[in-house]
Formats: structure tokens, sequence, C-alpha cells
């Protein structure tokens, strides 16, 4: 594709007045798997256009947004929670944009562009929970927990993975979730006594449950489209959404202010709205529901109107400060404890 790209490129260098062929840096922040699947897709439909496409979770893609402030090396940035996109929007690091695709999107997407005054807009959703290994519980002869109270079960004792909150979405999903079920210190004292059953806190939001899948840990606490694509690949995997109720994310894609190829930015905006292109994620192993209206949600996808949903603040927990307090408290009382 790059090949017959560059040798295109040559013929129209040769040819006085024919443009060149257009750059677009774009960061991903979900699963690799669809964020190649997606550049492929685009890079086969816009021969004129070649991507440059990385992974980073959601809260590293903010970071690096925000150290390129000055001089923005990347142009668009694709999926990843909604939080750290609002932050971004606040922060005067994301452009405002009205795509023509805004019309045919479900009010929770629509909803994340109103609310962040049209700096980022949702593409996709999907409920926290966890997914653990089957097998592991059954040769243990313990129970699954089923609500986040059983998290808390000494018998989950080096079971238990989630990631870091700084660099991922999902972590700080889960700890905004946990703040608005049970109030600020309560949530802190009950990550601190979870903490005691926690092996490790990864980089990645899906990590722990493909850890869980592969037998390495009981339990992985995501986004439970992870763990179900972590069952549709054959793993023995279980899913649960708490009893006591749970967050979710809105998914957001946002351009960045000052980007230096922000037409080909707007194309892949709009493009990856579309029905047709958010209908191909299960085929990427990703069960989100997409925010189009009129795209196929994956049948494997956790049905959103079955599981307990809290009414997540996402203006409260997308806000600058608030996230950013709320990290600085994790890092001093959960993440400088030493893992046992
Ligand atoms: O692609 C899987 C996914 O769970 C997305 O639904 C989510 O937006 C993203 O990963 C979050 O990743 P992280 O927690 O690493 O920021």
């Amino acid at each position: 594709m790059k090949a017959l790209k560059l040798a295109l490129l040559g013929s129209l260098v040769a040819m006085p007045g024919a443009a060149f062929a257009d750059e677009l840096n774009l960061i991903c922040s979900a699963d690799v798997v669809i964020c190649e699947k997606l550049v492929n897709e685009f890079e086969a439909s816009h021969s004129d256009i070649d991507v440059n496409m990385i992974r980073l979770s959601s809260g590293e893609a903010y970071a690096k947004v925000r150290a390129e402030a000055r001089n923005p090396q990347t142009d668009l940035w694709w999926g990843g929670t909604g939080d750290p996109h609002l932050q971004a929007g606040q922060d005067g690091l994301s452009a405002q944009y009205k795509s023509p695709m805004l019309d045919q999107l479900q009010d929770w997407a629509k909803g994340q562009a109103e609310v962040s005054d049209y700096h980022t807009v949702g593409v996709y959703s999907g409920a926290l929970g966890w997914g653990y290994n089957k097998e592991i519980f059954e040769k243990k002869g313990i129970e699954p927990p089923k609500c986040w109270a059983d998290l808390l079960d000494p018998a989950l004792k080096g079971e238990i993975q989630i990631a870091d909150p700084n660099s991922s979405g999902t972590a700080y999903t889960a700890l905004a979730t946990l703040v608005q079920l049970m109030g600020e210190d309560e949530a802190f004292d009950f990550l601190k006594k979870m903490h005691a059953n926690v092996s490790q806190y990864t980089k990645s939001g899906s990590a722990p449950v493909k850890a869980a899948a592969r037998g390495e840990t009981g339990l992985g606490i995501v986004f439970q489209h992870d763990a179900v694509s972590q069952a549709v690949a054959g793993f023995p995997v279980g899913v649960v959404a708490p009893c006591e109720g749970t967050g979710y994310e809105i998914g957001s894609m946002s351009l960045i202010e000052g980007a230096q190829n922000p037409e080909a930015a707007k194309t892949f905006y709009d493009w990856v709205l579309t029905a047709e292109v958010q209908s191909l994620m299960p085929e990427a192993g990703s069960f989100q529901i997409p925010s189009n209206a009129n795209a196929t949600p994956p049948k494997e996808a956790p049905d959103l109107s079955t599981i307990k949903l809290i009414d997540y603040d996402f203006a409260e927990y997308g806000n600058a400060d608030r996230r950013k307090a709320l990290l600085a408290r994790w890092d001093e009382e959960v993440g400088s404890l030493p893992i046992q």
C-alpha cells in the first residue's frame, strides 16, 4: 500500500501543479487490532492520505497532546475514554469541529459534543465491570465476585489486576465510578482495601483481562466489552456487571488544535463516524456500542439496557481540575502503597 502510494507520489512530484499526497498523524487509544483495521480500511479508500498511527492509552495520549501543545505533531486522536478528551477540550488542546455526521449520532454521542462545546464527540460506549478466569475460580473453589464489595474478599489476594488511572482511561473510569457510587473518602478507603488483593496496576486498561484470559491472574477490572472479546476469542472468561451499579465510557474523538493536517484529519473524522465503518468494529474483536444510530451494534456487545448504570457525570469527572485532583489523590493514597 505504502510502496504504491510512494510510486504515485513520485509521479505526482514530476507533474507541474499536481498536489502532494496528504499525511495524517493519528493517536489511537482503543485496542491496537481495531486501530490497525481502521487505518488499513481508511488508506484503502483514501489512497491520497498516508496515516501514521500510534497506539496510546487514554491518559498517555492526553499527556502527549499536552506536551506537544506549542508544536502539535498529532492531527487527530480517536478512541479512548471521554474524560481526558473533555480535559483536552478545556485545556484548549483540541479544536472545535461540527462534523456533518453529527445528525446521525446517538444522543449520548451528541451530548459529549455539546458538553465540550464541540471539542470532542462520542464514537462508542461501553460499561465497566470485570472479566474472570472461570477455570481459576473453579479450581480454587471460590465464587466469582458479583459486586464491588466482593472484591475485598481476602480469598482474592493477588488475583486482581486493574490499570493505573494515570495512564488508563478504563482505570480512571473505575476511580470516578467508585467515587460516584460511594462518595470520595469511602471510594479511596475501598481502593486501599482492594489494594491488598491487587497483584499489578497495568499501563493499558484492557491488559488485566488479557492476563486473566491466559490464567496469569484470576480477574481483571475492565470494560465489559474487553472481557467479551476474550470470551469470543475462546478463552474461559466470564463477564460481570457489578450488582451495586457501574459506570460507563463514551469513547471519544478530538481534532487537535493547530494540527498540521486539518483537512486529512476532518476527512478521517467524518469517515470514522459513518455507520459502515462503525459496523466493522466486531471484525477486529471490538464489541463497544457504536455511536452512529444506523450502525449495527455487535450481537455480542453487553446490553446496556440490562446493566445497572450510574448516571455518570461526564462534565464533572472530565473537568480538568477534578480529574487532576483525583489522580493526585490516587497516587498519594493508592499508587504509593507497596504491592504485597
Ligand atoms: O479498546 C478497548 C478500550 O477498552 C476502549 O473501549 C477504551 O476506550 C480504551 O480501551 C481505553 O483504554 P485505556 O484504559 O488503556 O486508556
